[in-house]
């Protein structure tokens, strides 16, 4: 059988999976590493790139895993999306304390900013095809105030201007890497839902971002949905992409996964084969992927994890337990998700 990455060649589309270094390392888990080999065209690091990863001490820069996801790439013959320079979470505790107690001010924080894309970006220049460069920045309708705002921690220390000098102090650093806005609830446009709004609200970002010169060159759309909340619809989706795409942007599927709720008759384990309920959850995918293939700008479609053995949704919502969410069921078993990707490919 033909792997979804020989198959997403055909369109020059490139396929890939956040990897969890742990599980590629693990000898006793050999399958995670086969796969993550073999139907991926391209790999992201699910942790090893992000801030408190690489600089738990500040100074002291751990580059080991970040590094042998790299050579993994390198070894398979696979495109490496960066993930991630500027985010408000996973920060390292002395940047976050050090705001609090004071002994970092404003002045201070910038240049931190400024030196961490800078040092990682060279680091891994040459070798990163994308770069999520700032990430999760735009508020949500659930958020106070519930109008869109900059929100997290380098708006509120900063002011909203940290991402236009985010995105040039990347540029500065590795000219050949494509630069990227990335955040989710901006999967569709022109569906009435409340993710209108912030899809819009990031579109008026970028085009603002565009015209002033900055340098962005794609905006990422995460792809975090749940069965729970439908399905979009595939016009709806191409349609986000394309208003992007207008902008002269590339666009990208960056951390896509489908969760469910285990309750009321779905349970860990299942899959849409014994049970139906979980037919949204590959239908979802789909929907996803079509848009994508539909638009010649999408570059890639990245699973946030292929397997739900290693999928971080089980520790993430809890409340209802939620899981489920991935192509693949704990004992690498392709579930309906994988077959229906085959097929839209
Ligand atoms: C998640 C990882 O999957 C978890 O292992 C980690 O504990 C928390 O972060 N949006 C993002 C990703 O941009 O970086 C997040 O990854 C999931 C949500």
């Amino acid at each position: 059988a033909q792997s979804l990455r020989a198959l997403a060649q055909r369109h020059g589309l490139y396929i890939g999976t956040a990897v969890d270094m742990d599980a590629l390392a693990d000898p006793a888990d050999p399958r995670y590493r086969e796969l993550a080999g073999s139907e991926f065209s391209t790999v992201t690091a699910e942790n090893a790139m992000k801030w408190e990863s690489l600089e738990p001490t500040r100074g002291t820069y751990n580059w080991a895993p970040a590094d042998q996801l790299v050579d993994f790439a390198r070894q398979h013959g696979q495109r490496v999306r960066g993930h991630v320079l500027v985010w408000h979470n996973q920060l390292p505790a002395w940047l976050t304390e050090g705001v609090t107690d004071g002994s970092i001010d404003k002045a201070e924080l910038r240049r931190i900013l400024r030196d961490h894309i800078t040092a990682v970006v060279r680091h891994f220049k040459g070798r990163i095809w994308q770069w999520d460069v700032v990430n999760e920045a735009v508020s949500d309708p659930w958020d106070t105030p519930s109008t869109l705002h900059y929100k997290g921690f380098w708006a509120e220390n900063l002011g909203p201007g940290y991402i236009a000098d985010a995105f040039r102090w990347a540029r500065a650093a590795d000219p050949k890497a494509l630069l990227f806005y990335n955040d989710y609830n901006i999967e569709a446009f022109g569906s009435g839902n409340p993710a209108d709004d912030k899809t819009q609200f990031v579109y008026e970002m970028a085009r603002d971002l565009r015209a002033r010169g900055v340098p962005i060159d794609g905006v990422g759309s995460q792809g975090h949905l749940g069965t729970q909340y439908g399905n979009y619809d595939t016009l709806q989706v191409a349609a986000a992409l394309r208003r992007f795409a207008g902008l002269g942007l590339a666009t990208a599927f960056t951390e896509v996964d489908v969760r469910s709720q285990l309750t009321a008759g779905v349970q860990a384990g299942d899959s849409a084969e014994i049970n139906p309920r979980l037919q949204a959850s590959a239908a979802n995918f789909s929907t996803l992927l079509r848009a994508c293939l539909a638009e010649r700008h999408c570059l890639s479609f990245t699973l946030w994890g292929f397997t739900d053995r290693h999928s971080w949704v089980p520790d993430w919502f809890e409340n209802p337990p939620e899981g489920l969410a991935t192509a693949y069921d704990e004992n690498y078993r392709p579930k309906r998700a994988y077959q229906e990707m085959k097929a839209d490919l």
